[in-house]
């Protein structure tokens, strides 16, 4: 299976009442991974293209909790998807080893990006060619 068919939209439960909504999202519950970490991404030109990598070991969830945004995921053997990220209680489940690009951020775009594991700069493919060499090689 390639990991393109692991990709999917996560629906999270909205508990509003007449004070407004609240999100909850629980690790190994409402997404399929312990919390290790968060981080949120605002303040982006609409121009730039943040991302551009694929990560050897560390899932995430991105939800767009205010604003929007795109997400563009490449499988490395030639499959690629558009996600767009616009409600705050919608979010992308991405697994390991496919490369992304965050873009199209709207000026009000808070993009809120749960992962699998602490930062490690060493499990991070930055090189597109190299990640579809690795790609190659999982499937000898
Ligand atoms: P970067 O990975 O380039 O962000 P994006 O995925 O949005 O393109 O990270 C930007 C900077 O922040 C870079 O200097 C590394 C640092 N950083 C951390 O220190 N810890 C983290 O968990 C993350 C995601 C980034």
């Amino acid at each position: 299976m390639h990991n393109m068919n692991k990709v999917k939209m996560l629906s999270f439960k909205q508990n509003g009442d007449d004070r407004g909504h609240l999100v909850v999202i629980e690790g190994n519950k409402d997404v399929p991974f312990d919390i290790k970490r968060i981080f949120y991404i605002y303040g982006s030109d609409p121009n730039v293209i943040r991302g551009q990598h694929a990560n050897r070991e560390t899932e995430f969830v991105l939800v767009n909790v205010a604003g929007k945004s795109k997400v563009k995921v490449y499988d490395g053997k030639g499959n690629e998807a558009i996600f767009i990220l616009n409600r705050p209680h919608t979010g992308i489940y991405l697994p390991t080893m496919v490369w992304k690009d965050m873009y199209d951020f709207s000026e009000d775009s808070v993009l809120l990006v749960l992962a699998s594991e602490a930062y490690n700069p060493n499990e991070y493919i930055r090189n597109y060619d190299e990640f579809v060499e690795e790609i190659a090689k999982e499937e000898d």
